[in-house]
């Protein structure tokens, strides 16, 4: 094991520093508009919340290396979603009952204050425990750990020491934790539920009954829960793992699903009218929506899952993903594109005036592309190419109602990378519009208005690129190329 796996950033020392600055301005394949780290790991996000007149961001983050050791939670805030500002680590694991670990949780605003739930993570030998924490944020940004913290030491009978993520919600007079966990008799994942008066003392109530949970009763753990109301639809959401692949669904590692339904609290259970994959991509892992959101329901997610990118030679790994509102639409969840308009510095009307394949040189990684998809009956692919030719084929087929991303030649995975680089879905009706959002390495698209998205990495080397649109009936194609910059 590495002497800095299990390291806190307070006990970084003077030469640790000065590789900290030097990766922190390293600017190659780093995204524009999408939460980096400075340097070393960054997965989920954490206490998500609108407070104080600003958003509020954590994320888990191992300071020292681009593998996953220590985490610890970093913090920025942004008045747009876009624009992000470090506001430094605020919650180091130096506790007893987080010895390994300031693992995942939420916020939940209150007055002037905002409630950090976390998960301590503790590690021995041969098993692991879990204690559920709080830290309180204050108004001039400072983090401050419970003094009696943990709020639940360790976890309830008939589960393993994998409890965690907690979210809370008011309900009522009282306060509901969920927390993804992992049954002990069989090892499966699982939903339970904890109940307070004041945030602080804790009573466990039992299991989150899921009404469609046979299918997902493969899962060995469920990781990040989360619960809110999208015009007016319960939606639960929770990242199982150990899901086998099914026809075009669960294709990486680990994955997410959404169900619309009805929670009923008294009752702990979800009543499931419709589930469903969250993305259709590659790279999108444990969301968390904002708690008090001021306008509509928002999330954000991990863009990843693999330990092993190609930033890694830079001294960083890992993005989240760009902010996304949700909607229920016909008892589906559909995630729009925060606005980037204020971001935009050039736009370009591009059409391929009847001719099979157009192309056009792209001046920097950071746009948007918009498509009218209306008159495709057939088939049109966008791909995006580099100097060396490799490419990333996004593909309308409206004959078969089917949407298909190719990453070819930067499937940088490791190349036994069991489901390969192509990931596709089927939607309910013919594809209408298309946005993309591309942003240095990570795409994301958003299908007839959000009804699928995809999230991809790509590692470019080469710095020229140009866009390559094949219509297969040759029909008048025409798009809209903005590019966004922050400076
Ligand atoms: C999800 C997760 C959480 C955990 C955190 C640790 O990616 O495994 O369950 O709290 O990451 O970093």
């Amino acid at each position: 094991m590495s002497a800095n796996k299990y390291k806190t950033f307070d006990a970084a020392t003077a030469s640790d520093h000065q590789q900290f600055e030097h990766i922190r301005n390293t600017h190659t394949l780093r995204p524009w508009f999408h939460i980096t780290p400075p340097h070393g790991l960054l997965n989920d996000p954490n206490g998500f919340c609108y407070f104080n007149n600003s958003y509020h961001l954590f994320y888990q983050w191992f300071p020292f290396d681009t593998y996953h050791g220590m985490k610890h939670w970093m913090h920025v805030t942004s008045a747009d979603l876009y624009q992000w500002q470090e506001q430094g680590c605020k919650i180091t694991p130096t506790e007893e009952y987080e010895s390994h670990g300031a693992y995942s949780g939420a916020a939940l605003v209150e007055g002037d204050q905002a409630y950090l739930f976390y998960t301590g993570n503790i590690k021995t030998e041969t098993d692991r425990d879990a204690n559920q924490c709080v830290a309180l944020l204050d108004q001039d940004n400072q983090v401050e750990k419970y003094a009696h913290n943990p709020v639940i030491r360790s976890v309830p009978e008939g589960y393993t020491g994998h409890v965690r993520d907690p979210k809370v919600l008011q309900v009522g007079e009282g306060y509901y934790m969920l927390l993804g966990a992992q049954r002990a008799a069989d090892l499966s994942g699982a939903i339970i539920v904890y109940h307070s008066t004041n945030k602080l003392d804790w009573v466990f109530l039992g299991e989150l009954t899921i009404s469609a949970q046979a299918v997902f009763s493969q899962a060995y753990m469920f990781e990040c829960p989360d619960l809110l109301k999208v015009d007016e639809q319960d939606v639960l959401i929770f990242s199982p793992q150990g899901m086998a692949a099914e026809g075009h669904r669960f294709h990486n590692r680990f994955h997410v699903v959404y169900c619309t339904g009805a929670m009923d609290w008294d009752a702990l259970t979800f009543t499931v009218e419709h589930w469903d994959e969250l993305d259709r991509g590659f790279d999108f892992y444990a969301p968390q929506t904002m708690a008090n959101a001021p306008g509509k329901p928002t999330l954000m997610a991990w863009a990843g899952t693999d330990e092993d990118l190609p930033s890694a030679q830079y001294g960083w790994i890992n993005c989240l993903t760009a902010p996304r509102e949700l909607s229920v639409v016909d008892g589906r969840l559909h995630q729009h594109l925060v606005s980037l308009d204020a971001y935009v510095k050039d736009s370009l009307h591009l059409s391929n005036n009847g001719i099979k394949t157009m192309t056009q040189p792209l001046e920097s990684l950071s746009f948007l592309l918009d498509m009218d998809c209306q008159q495709v009956d057939d088939r049109v692919e966008i791909a995006l190419v580099d100097e060396d030719d490799r490419q990333l084929v996004l593909t309308i087929d409206n004959e078969n109602k089917t949407i298909t991303l190719d990453r070819l030649e930067y499937a940088h995975h490791d190349m036994s990378w069991e489901f390969g680089h192509v990931r596709r879905t089927v939607l309910a009706r013919a594809c209408r519009d298309v946005t993309i959002f591309c942003d240095q390495s990570i795409l994301e698209v958003f299908v007839n208005g959000g009804e699928a998205v995809f999230t991809a990495l790509f590692f470019p080397k080469a710095n020229k690129h140009h866009l390559s649109v094949t219509s297969q009936a040759e029909e008048n194609i025409t798009l809209n190329l903005q590019y966004i910059n922050n400076n």
